[in-house]
């Protein structure tokens, strides 16, 4: 053992060793590097802008683009989806500038790259980080062999308001959970090291920072949050990437404490790089910059000067450095320090990608065949399987293959919003339908499925834009050709389908464009006219499981009392309709469990599992009673909790304990539960173990995730789930900001989601 200890000390030292003379190289080079550049040469490398990778077309002398590359006025680029050759070509001109610096490559890869994974949100139902973590690594494979080396994900932003049409993006409202999916992510893009093979990518964390708590869940809106909160609830998900080595990060649009993320020194330099000891580069959203003019803070010359000495390296779209940097250094707003940090960053990034050793390391068009290749989408589709929600079922899932079925709704047969917003490489037509995947199981079986879309999604027709995932339609190019049936005859098809059938399956919700970015709803219930759809299938007496296609949690109150059940799936990706079939008849049982709460009615929200108790609580559950803490119309819980999620099987928890009911400040103590499958199904449960800190300094949740374990039994199993405890997990900001745990007594509760939960009591001295 000690020999075996000495070697692994030996190997660390020496791998230490390694790292810092690497460094040094690395600072050695960039050094030689910058002195040589010129400051124009400098401010170049601060500068974003997007443009198509797909066709060389446009790249001739006069463009724009290519007089900036040619000029070393460019530091990265970014677009929609890559053509190797294209992209050879742009840092052929890059590498025409005067030091020839070669190029970053960007994209928006959010949920994949041409295979499309699960919207983020559903992926993080799956409270699976391992799965999380191997679909990051397929979709940098995919994109890397597609010529991008750097990824505007994961998306980390914190949200406790579905109003938000961006909550898609995220891994929901609770900071723990989403920091262990922004480390899954970024291993996945990154890998555990600082060295970037072929396959890997600079991760960019976004958007920093507080982006998702925009008053009144309205896109780009005022953060209005004290510092002890968003240190407490919001902030640990950014923390946690840069502790898994994240290489950027993008500032968001938002302000915090009157000052634009952008130009804010308190996020980007004293929380970012001094606390969570990032050091790699952030660049700004798109536009950012230039709209700070707007927030009302200076002209575009003053708020690109504020941002460069707040702690922002490059500038996405807005041209504010690379257009007001030199004449502000000349007036001495910035100084050459300030310009060579940033610029600095960027080398390093490119250095550690290796693209001054090999420009073209990652355009070289030879691993083209990796891309949507049928292992990636075997993962897409195990996914796709555990990101399903089981909101409700009355028994009548799984469904048997012998059923005959009416399969009606807006998405059963539509390939497009399967896709989920942000989908910038996906192809419509590579997406499985819930239809096809319906007939493919039922090949070989008795069961029948009949089809017909029944309503439209919407009554009148949704702006485009940015919130419609940029899936490329080309499989729905003929929807035009013929004369449309009107809302009654779609309705009377479906409802004479139904009629005839022994269930009806009901695939509805919102498209796409209902969610993502600029995409806010006031109204968060499925769109009426599908109401009225799904109104008159109930009018038929036959059962029906209503399958949501959604970028958010909805108001579905009226729904989970009359139908028999709901399986969420919200959007599911290339795969969806297999892995919605699979579930649906059992082939896959669902384990998902929400990340977010699902409202009962939009004026709950903001909605969140871990509020405070306020000094006149008022029972979840109870009624109205008049001056506590509640609403006249409608109870305070939501209609599912967070961590909530139905499985085919049962799960029963018993014997929660503690190794010791007390915990020296410095000690540990292990909580343990035995959790037993009682159905008749194998089955994954997620046991889940919070806090609640009984009395402090400060007010604190009445419950904190602290702990999660993802387990599989087979029916009739058991197995006991153990989490260890320390200090370190009872921790929060205190009112002087300080990372404390005080003693006393914290409830520790452990459950199957944060509504039914067993407590223990531990006492900490
Ligand atoms: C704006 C979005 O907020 C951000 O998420 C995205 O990465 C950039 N545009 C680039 O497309």
């Amino acid at each position: 053992m000690k020999k075996i200890l000495t070697l692994g000390a030996l190997a660390l030292a020496l791998f230490s060793l390694n790292s810092c003379s690497q460094k040094s190289e690395m600072d050695r080079f960039i050094d030689d590097l910058m002195g040589k550049m010129s400051v124009e040469e400098k401010i170049g490398q601060l500068n974003l802008h997007s443009m198509g990778f797909r066709s060389s077309a446009a790249l001739t002398d006069d463009n724009a683009t290519v007089k900036a590359l040619k000029e070393g006025q460019m530091g990265a680029l970014y677009g929609f989806g890559g053509s190797p050759e294209t992209m050879r070509q742009l840092q052929d001109f890059a590498l025409q500038g005067p030091h020839g610096i070669p190029l970053i490559f960007g994209m928006d890869v959010i949920h994949g790259y041409q295979t499309i994974f699960p919207v983020p949100l559903a992926i993080s139902n799956t409270w699976n980080t391992d799965l999380v973590e191997k679909y990051a690594r397929v979709a940098a494979k995919e994109a890397t062999a597609g010529g991008i080396n750097w990824v505007f994900s994961p998306m980390v932003d914190i949200c406790h308001d579905a109003r938000w049409g961006r909550i898609v993006e995220g891994a929901g409202e609770d900071p723990y959970l989403g920091g262990e999916m922004a480390k899954a992510m970024v291993y996945g893009y990154q890998g555990h090291d600082d060295v970037f093979d072929e396959t890997e990518v600079l991760a960019c964390v976004k958007h920093y920072a507080l982006y998702g708590a925009a008053e009144a869940g309205r896109d780009y809106n005022t953060v209005n949050l004290g510092r002890q909160e968003i240190l407490n609830n919001w902030m640990r998900p950014y923390a946690d990437a840069a502790a898994a080595g994240a290489a950027s990060y993008m500032s968001s649009f938002n302000e915090f404490e009157g000052i634009p993320a952008s130009a804010n020194h308190y996020l980007l330099t004293e929380l970012l790089r001094d606390t969570y000891g990032f050091d790699g580069f952030v660049v700004s959203d798109a536009t950012a910059v230039q709209e700070m003019v707007a927030h009302g803070i200076g002209d575009l010359q003053e708020v690109s000067a504020r941002a460069l000495q707040a702690g922002l390296d490059m500038d996405m779209n807005s041209d504010g450095f690379v257009g007001t940097l030199k004449k502000s250094l000349d007036e001495g707003r910035v100084s050459i320090k300030d310009i060579d940090k940033a610029c600095r960053r960027i080398l390093e990034a490119k250095y550690k990608l290796g693209l001054f050793e090999d420009p073209y390391k990652y355009i070289k068009g030879e691993r083209t065949d990796e891309i949507f290749s049928e292992e990636n989408r075997a993962l897409a589709r195990e996914v796709a399987q555990e990101s399903q929600v089981l909101l409700k079922n009355s028994g009548i899932l799984p469904l048997s293959k012998d059923a005959k079925i009416a399969l009606v709704g807006p998405f059963a047969d539509n390939a497009s919003d399967m896709s989920g917003a942000w989908a910038m490489s996906a192809r419509a037509s590579d997406n499985v339908t819930i239809l096809q995947g319906i007939r493919e199981a039922l090949e070989g079986h008795k069961g029948t499925v009949s089809y017909a879309a029944g309503s439209k999604a919407t009554a009148q027709p949704i702006g485009g834009g940015f919130g419609v995932g940029f899936t490329r339609n080309e499989g729905r190019q003929n929807a035009n050709a013929k004369p449309q049936p009107t809302q009654a005859q779609m309705v009377a098809e479906a409802v004479a389908i139904a009629k005839r059938s022994d269930v009806i399956v009901a695939c509805v919700g919102e498209p796409n464009a209902m969610s993502g970015e600029g995409s806010s709803r006031a109204d968060i219930s499925i769109p009426e006219i599908q109401q009225e759809f799904i109104a008159a299938l109930k009018d038929t007496g036959k059962p029906i499981v209503l399958v949501l296609t959604t970028g958010r949690p909805l108001t579905i109150v009226w729904e989970d009392e009359n139908l028999d059940a709901i399986l969420n799936t919200w959007a599911l990706g290339t795969e969806a309709g297999h892995a919605i079939a699979d579930v649906l008849f059992g082939d896959a049982n669902p384990s998902g469990k929400l990340t977010t709460s699902f409202p009962r009615e939009v004026g709950q929200l903001p909605l969140y599992y871990n509020h405070k108790n306020t000094g006149r609580p008022h029972p979840d559950y109870d009624p109205y009673r008049k001056f506590t803490s509640c609403y006249m119309d409608v109870i305070n819980a939501p209609l599912y909790p967070f961590g909530y999620g139905l499985s085919y099987t049962t799960f029963e928890y018993s014997g929660l304990s503690l190794s010791s009911d007390s915990m020296p400040m410095d000690g540990k103590v292990t909580v343990s539960v035995n959790v037993k499958n009682t159905g008749k199904y194998d089955g994954k449960e997620t046991v889940q173990l919070y806090i609640h800190d009984v009395v402090s300094t400060s007010t604190r949740p009445v419950k904190e995730l602290r702990g999660f374990k993802k387990i599989f039994l087979k029916a009739g199993e058991s197995q006991t789930v153990t989490f260890d405890l320390t200090a370190e997990d009872l921790k929060y900001y205190n009112h002087a900001l300080e990372y404390v745990c005080e003693e006393g007594d914290f409830e520790i509760m452990v459950g199957p989601n944060s509504r039914d939960t067993e407590t223990v009591l531990l006492t900490v001295k």
